[in-house]
């Protein structure tokens, strides 16, 4: 039996649903003596710390220590890129920065000692938005450029031209688990960090630094994560390297877990952007040339937000061929938290932008969109702007003429039109939309993975690899995939929590490609088993070596997995390895933006179908159908799970997530009161969700396809939906309506629609031939 292919349910399902499943914070009723920590947190967004006087949360009743500077005995910071993230800063960069970290008995105790700390601030002018930023030429990098042909030249000879702008607004990343750390002092004198970390490699070098220590002396170690979406990607390490210092410091464990209101405050976002186009397109709607210029809110540290940024400049095409095209990249330095990665990763933001602009196309010349979308879709062998060849293109219209057929797509769109026809004051839309999402580390070397299979005499095998699970049920495919690498039963095997001291540096488990990296350096190590196996084997059933197959616990049908494995341990044959594996064949310079940075593409498309009202702008969602491209799926339960959560949170934050920082520059939605998130009200009446069928991925394991971040950008299809909706509450004309598209943006937009309001200034257009 392959196992592989089964639709198995998650593997911790039952322990997640009866509380046995153990978080991070869970371990903390294990260590006696445990500390708790609390920030002293600024109440500036841009401030110099004049005076810090923490004798007062010294001598409060049970704070065990305060952390500050002066307890680094390393390194400041935790900047996992470039070190500009100082733990214990001098000056503060955005609102609630923590300045100190009082250490209690109890989380009340180290609450209470916070406020005995006495801190003075000089204050100083606030950066706060983007347009803010580029007026003073903030900035945290130079601007990142990608060229095709002469985009001026191309855009000033078509018959049409539009411009506009965008405005995309953040998310939060809103995992239930918030983040969490606790470390401890281990046997032997290093550090033992427990942590939710999506990379522990990158916890444990961070902390290394902080503490001043070799990488040796800290081991981190991830159970499993309440929900991470990237946030957890380099944000985990600053809170680690704070339970680290305060384990360091008083010998005793500490732990940090922050509460939902400071998770908001303190860590960072999806990447608010705003983007400036000029189009130009002939009088079909294919695009000639396109000018465009994202700039993005960053916050107060670079991050991962030039990676993000370069992303979003990847994914402007989406699925359309752009013939010329100059895309640039300003990469914001604000005094808010730092974004972050995000589900995505900025391809979202990109592929917003395009759409947009599409949509806007098919108004002004009014045609369908959906013509205008298939008219500029990438044919077979057609390339990038960035340089990579889309080989398999024939997907994208295979997938959308299905999926048209499986949705009733043109019955439905007359359906609408009738139905918009005779009603005045709600409108119907639909749209269908596509997706082309970029598979790899766009940072080549992150690409590669490693594992190490443990098989014991009685024939129970554990396996390690640098993966963590954050709910997007990676362990649960990688134990498939062990199973089946082995040929072992599934009950056989035993996936372990990934520890910095089993798999050594480590990607993070990003990127939607743990399965293709872990499980191919797992199916390494398991033919290195197997390949030590089969000798011994082929001895015990007298045949040939190449005869030998493993299959269900069972060697040839005869033997049992564990009596070879005995017999193999006697002739002191080793039963472990370590696997390895490196995505072969991508490549690229960023100097001139081109190469090969993606091993494949993650196709789908989806169609929304969504009514509005026009007296408050409220909408729902009636019906969605997904078609998603997964390769051979290697767990289709799993996989229908990431397409329905990544839609759902994608819609969340095209219509719902208005995150809102106050003028101040403290974030004035800290909580699911202010913040609105989807629920099973959202979930659209009737949700379709299928998978591409004939479509194995030659030199992915198991001919499978990530698909962790893909399905997030098919919620776009809702948003174009809403816009079809509204232009049809007035006779002709584009839609412009930022992001997210709130009822009451909807409302604005349908009144403007209706000619009774003028075109905001936020949304101007300018329209030409
Ligand atoms: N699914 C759940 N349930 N929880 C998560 O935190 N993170 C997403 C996605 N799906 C996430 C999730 C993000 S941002 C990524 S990059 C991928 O899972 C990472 O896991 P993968 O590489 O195994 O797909
Ligand atoms: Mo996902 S944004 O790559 O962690």
């Amino acid at each position: 039996m392959r196992f592989s292919g089964q639709s198995t349910p998650h593997e911790s399902a039952r322990a997640h649903v009866t509380g046995e499943a153990l978080y991070t914070d869970d371990l903390m009723s294990r260590f006696p003596g445990i500390l708790h920590a609390w920030p002293v947190m600024a109440p500036h967004a841009h401030a110099l710390l004049a005076r810090l006087d923490i004798s007062g949360a010294e001598a409060s009743p049970c704070v065990a220590a305060v952390l500050t500077a002066k307890d680094v005995p390393g390194e400041n910071d935790s900047g996992a890129n470039r070190h500009d993230e100082p733990l214990f800063p001098e000056e503060i960069a955005y609102h609630s920065q923590p300045v100190a970290w009082v250490l209690g008995e109890s989380l009340e105790a180290a609450r209470i000692g916070a406020l005995q700390v006495r801190a003075e601030y000089r204050p100083l002018p606030a950066i706060l938005t983007i347009e803010d930023a580029i007026a003073a030429q903030s900035f945290h990098s130079t601007p990142q450029r990608i060229v095709r042909g002469d985009a001026a030249v191309a855009i000033a000879a078509s018959p049409h031209r539009i411009e506009g702008r965008l405005s995309i607004g953040g998310q939060e990343h809103f995992y239930l688990e918030t983040k969490c750390a606790i470390a401890r002092m281990d046997e032997s004198g290093g550090v033992m960090v427990e942590a939710s970390t999506q990379h522990p490699a990158e916890t444990q070098e961070i902390v290394a630094r902080v503490l001043g220590v070799a990488r040796h002396r800290v081991t981190v170690e991830c159970l499993r994560m309440g929900g991470a979406f990237g946030g957890k990607e380099v944000q985990a390490n600053p809170l680690a390297t704070i339970a680290a210092l305060g384990a360091a410091k008083t010998g005793r464990p500490v732990r940090v877990r922050l509460p939902r209101r400071q998770d908001f405050a303190l860590t960072g976002k999806r990447h608010p952007f705003q983007a400036q186009f000029t189009a130009g397109f002939d009088e079909n709607g294919r695009i000639c040339g396109l000018d465009l210029t994202l700039y993005s809110d960053a916050g107060w540290s670079l991050d991962l937000s030039d990676p993000v940024m370069g992303r979003a400049l990847f994914h402007c095409d989406n699925a359309y061929l752009i013939p010329a095209l100059s895309a640039t990249g300003y990469v914001c330095k604000t005094h808010k938290t730092s974004q972050t990665a995000f589900r995505g990763f900025g391809g979202p933001q990109g592929m917003v932008v395009i759409e947009d602009i599409l949509d806007r196309i098919a108004r002004t010349l009014a045609v369908e969109p959906h013509i205008i979308r298939e008219r500029n879709f990438y044919r077979e062998g057609d390339v990038t702007h960035y340089g990579q060849t889309v080989k398999d293109a024939d997907r994208i219209a295979r997938i959308w003429e299905e999926l048209k057929t499986s949705s009733n797509f043109y019955e439905r769109l007359a359906a609408i039109h009738r139905f918009n026809a005779a009603e005045h004051h709600r409108k119907r839309g639909i749209a269908i939309t596509p997706v082309k999402f970029g598979i790899s580390f766009t940072a080549t070397f992150y690409n590669q993975g490693g594992a190490l299979v443990l098989v014991y005499r009685d024939g129970s095998v554990q396996v390690n690899h640098g993966g963590t699970e954050m709910g997007q049920g990676l362990i649960t495919k990688t134990r498939q995939i062990a199973a089946d690498c082995l040929g072992v039963e599934i009950d056989a095997i035993r996936m372990m929590p990934p520890r910095t001291d089993k798999v050594p540096n480590t990607s993070a488990t990003a990127a939607s490609a743990s399965t293709d990296l872990n499980g191919a350096a797992i199916r390494d190590a398991c033919r290195q088993i197997q390949a030590r196996l089969a000798p011994v084997a082929a001895r015990m059933l007298d045949c040939d070596e190449t005869q030998v197959r493993f299959a269900d616990g069972l060697v040839n049908d005869a033997l049992t997995f564990a009596q070879v494995v005995e017999a193999a341990y006697k002739q002191r044959v080793p039963l472990f390895a370590h696997g390895y594996y490196r995505t072969p064949e991508i490549q690229y310079d960023s100097k001139t933006a081109q190469g090969r940075p993606f091993s494949y593409y993650a196709y789908g498309a989806a169609v929304s179908e969504v009514k509005v009202d026009g007296f408050t702008g409220e909408y729902r969602v009636l019906r969605a159908d997904i078609l998603e491209d997964v390769g051979d799926s290697v767990s289709p339960l799993i996989d229908r799970g990431q397409v329905e959560g990544g839609f759902i949170q994608g819609l969340g934050w095209l219509t719902l997530e208005e995150f809102l920082w106050d003028a101040e520059g403290r974030v004035a939605t800290a909580g699911a009161s202010t913040y609105k998130l989807p629920s099973w009200s959202e979930v659209p009446e009737e949700f379709h969700v299928s998978f591409l069928k004939r479509a194995t991925e030659p030199g992915v394991i198991m001919g499978s396809k990530a698909v962790g971040e893909p399905p997030l950008m098919l919620a776009i299809s809702v948003r174009e939906a809403i816009r079809a909706a509204v232009a049809a509450f007035g006779s002709k004309g584009i839609v412009a309506i930022d992001s997210p598209a709130t009822p009451e943006r909807v409302f604005w937009a349908l009144r403007r629609a209706q000619g009774r309001e003028p075109i905001s200034s936020t949304a101007a257009e300018v329209m030409h031939g």
